[in-house]
Parts: structure tokens; sequence; C-alpha cells
């Protein structure tokens, strides 16, 4: 018989995190939050929440593999069956994804495979685009490449700056994550 799958919701972050904030408001029951510097604003979202929290900067391991093990092993000691990227913008070694097949998730501010990387919106902007958006997807060894979750299109307006846009494309980002996520824990 196989084991029942852990469905805690680990979250894994570098910034601000409000894609974390509206996992949150959601009542996604997020059991863990990584980051890959010390700092990260978003880690202080959970702070007074009780969920347990760890920095895991490169500087500490010996390279990224040494870095990648050591955070799915701190995640699965916590529970942790399915891993949503909310804004952590390193790359996920092969020795990590292994450890989590086909549940990480990542939540990318463009209509992937359009504008994939680290200025998707700058270079939605600097394309001319009509039109970008925001995609769901789960994460595979590339750099935004994995299949498609959901995605839903953002108009680019005249005299939109790259701030403007990406808020706007935030707002739905907030929206789809959650659904998305609600969806592989219950699944
Ligand atoms: C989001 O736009 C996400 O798509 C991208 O990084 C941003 C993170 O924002 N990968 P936040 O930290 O959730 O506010």
């Amino acid at each position: 018989m196989t084991a029942p799958r852990s469905q805690g919701v680990g979250v894994l972050v570098s910034g601000s995190g409000t894609n974390l904030q509206a996992l949150l408001d959601a009542d996604i029951p997020v059991a863990a939050v990584a980051a890959n510097v010390e700092g990260a604003p978003a880690l202080a979202r959970v702070a007074t929440l009780g969920v347990p929290t760890a920095a895991f900067p490169l500087r500490d391991f010996p390279d990224r593999d040494a870095r990648d093990a050591a955070m799915a092993d701190w995640l699965e000691s916590h529970g942790i069956g399915l891993v949503v990227c909310a804004g952590y913008m390193h790359l996920l070694r092969p020795v990590f994804l292994a450890r989590f097949p086909a549940r990480v998730v990542n939540v990318h501010p463009a209509l992937l495979p359009a504008f994939p990387g680290a200025h998707a919106v700058e270079d939605a902007l600097a394309a001319g685009a009509a039109e970008t958006g925001a995609t769901v997807h789960l994460v595979d060894e590339g750099v935004d490449t994995g299949r498609v979750l959901r995605q839903e299109a953002v108009p680019v307006v005249p005299g939109d700056t790259p701030e403007t846009l990406h808020e706007r494309i935030k707002a739905v980002e907030h929206r789809l994550l959650p659904e998305v996520v609600r969806q592989l824990i219950v699944a």
C-alpha cells in the first residue's frame, strides 16, 4: 500500500512575499517557509503565526546541490508534500525536484512560454507586447519551462511602467496561485 502523500504546503521566497500573503489570506495550510536569503521581508509575514521559517543562503553550503538538498530535508521534516515558489529567485536543482516529483509549482509574471526569466515584466514592455499576464506552472529543470497549470492575460496600457504593470499582474497572481494550490492539495 502506498503511504498517503503529505499535504503540508511549503513556500519558497526571496522577496516581499505578497504571494505568500495571498496564500495565507486564502487559508492555504502553509506549514513552512524557506528563503534563499537571510532577512527576506516575506519571512516576517509568518513571524507571528507560528509557521516555521528558515534561510538557506548559498554561502552556508559548499554548492547549490548541497543547499537544495538541505532545504528539501528541512521541508520534509515539516511534513511538506507540495512546494510553492512564490517569488523564489533561484533555480531549483534536480536533487531538490526529485524529492517532490510534480509537486513544485511556481508563479511567473508573464504568459509563458512568452517572457521567461527574471525580467519578465520589463521584457514584455520592451517588446511592445499588447498583453502579458500571470502563469502558475509546474517547476522542472528549465527556466520557467514546466507544464502550465493556469494562466490569465493582463493588458499592457499606455504609460505603463514596470512597476504599474507588475502591480496589475500581481493582483491576478494573488487570485490564481491560491486557487491552483487549493486544487493540488485536495486532488
Ligand atoms: C511575482 O511577480 C512572481 O510572479 C515573481 O516574483 C514576484 C514575487 O512577488 N516570480 P512577491 O514576493 O510574492 O510579492
